[in-house]
């Protein structure tokens, strides 16, 4: 794994812009892995920024976010899909065609899961996925105990995963219960992972990642199997783990 460390948040989410306009100025017709949840929200802004500045054009670009809750359809303020289009899709010249999230509301959940993995497959898989971490080690919405051999399926979400995800609602009871995420073998077949992690509150969740023994309890310890992880996290994160980076941003 490369490890990239940054001074905060801000750095952070440049320092991702950066690698992810250079592999869409590589490849335009790149197939983009994206996250939601507040990790990724000033990566998307620096692409935004970028887009509008120097150009950066999405138009062949595919995606394929990694989950959605059920039963929030796309125009529902808490759905994934209204994030994206929000955060990200509008604001750049992507087209929502290309753009694919699971749906919250099919009418059968789990032919949904088999429709979207499929999907991922019929475009080649995913070049590049980007990633958050939850405290508890999820991954999309893998939780602790799911299986690495797991394809897109149907998740009931950890209680620390409602709390953690309340924030962005009025109430925690209008919290979904359960979502779709791509699996645990989906996320590990994209060509090439890049994980962002910021903050104190992750501090726990990238040690064990770091120093931990890969092991289905952690979800994320399965990406020290993957060949091609690039780990950006901010100080705030890292702190005092002792790791090799490959490049220190300077601060
Ligand atoms: C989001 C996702 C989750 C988040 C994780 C961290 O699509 O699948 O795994 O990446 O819960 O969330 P934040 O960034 O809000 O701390």
């Amino acid at each position: 794994m490369r490890i990239i460390e940054v001074k905060d948040y801000q750095q952070m989410s440049n320092r991702a812009a950066e690698f992810i306009i250079e592999k869409v100025v590589q490849n335009p017709s790149i197939k983009l892995g994206l996250a939601t949840g507040g990790t990724p929200i000033g990566t998307y802004k620096s692409l935004i920024e970028d887009h509008k500045m120097n150009g950066t054009s999405y138009q062949k670009v595919t995606t394929f976010n990694l989950d959605e809750y059920m039963g929030l359809s796309g125009d529902n303020k808490n759905s994934y899909r209204y994030f994206m289009n929000n955060q990200l899709f509008n604001y750049i010249d992507m087209n929502k065609a290309k753009s694919n999230i699971p749906s919250g509301i099919a009418a059968d959940f789990q032919e949904e899961c088999d429709r979207y993995e499929d999907l991922i497959a019929k475009h080649g898989g995913v070049d590049l996925q980007i990633l958050g971490i939850g405290s508890n080690g999820h991954i999309g919405f893998n939780e602790p105990g799911t299986s690495f051999d797991s394809k897109t399926h149907i998740v009931k979400l950890a209680p620390s995963t409602i709390q953690a995800n309340a924030r962005f609602f009025n109430r925690i009871e209008e919290v979904p219960t359960k979502a779709i995420t791509m699996g645990i073998a989906t996320i590990m077949k994209s060509k090439e992972i890049l994980l962002l992690v910021s903050g104190e509150k992750k501090k726990e969740a990238l040690f064990r990642l770091l120093n931990g023994e890969i092991n289905e309890s952690f979800p994320a310890s399965v990406l020290k199997n993957h060949p091609c992880v690039t780990i950006i996290a901010d100080k705030a994160a890292i702190a005092d783990i002792k790791v090799h980076y490959s490049e220190k941003v300077p601060m």
